[in-house]
């Protein structure tokens, strides 16, 4: 819960542990490789933590609500994303949106 005090986990968190991590890849210029965390529960948001500059993604309330499952459903979205994109490897994507998330505001 997001007014809760204590650990927030999961999809209320995505967006702000996204924005932050970007924030991060600009200011290092991608130079340091970073663990995503922070609502992945998807194939997309796994994409996502990437392209906005997660070069190892790590997730564990997704896990839970979605079972063991989610794993294969996400890398099976990151090898078409690759595949249909041309990408040799998908940490090619890895900051790809990083200015475009960097600059949104932590809420919204
Ligand atoms: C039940 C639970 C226990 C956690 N325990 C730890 C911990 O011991 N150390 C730690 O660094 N993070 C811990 N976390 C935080 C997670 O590693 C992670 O940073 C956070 O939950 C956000 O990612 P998520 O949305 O994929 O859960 C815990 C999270 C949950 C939900």
């Amino acid at each position: 819960m997001k007014t809760e005090t204590g650990g927030l986990s999961g999809r209320p968190l995505f967006r702000r542990s996204t924005v932050m991590l970007a924030r991060i890849y600009v200011l290092t210029a991608g130079r340091i490789p970073l663990i995503g965390i922070g609502g992945i529960d998807s194939g997309e948001t796994a994409l996502q933590k990437m392209e906005a500059g997660a070069s190892l993604i790590q997730l564990y309330t997704g896990l839970i609500y979605e079972g063991p499952g989610l794993i294969r459903r996400i890398k099976d979205h990151l090898a078409r994303h690759a595949h249909s994109t041309g990408l040799q490897r998908i940490t090619d994507v890895t900051g790809q949106r990083a200015e475009q998330w960097a600059a949104l505001p932590l809420e919204g």
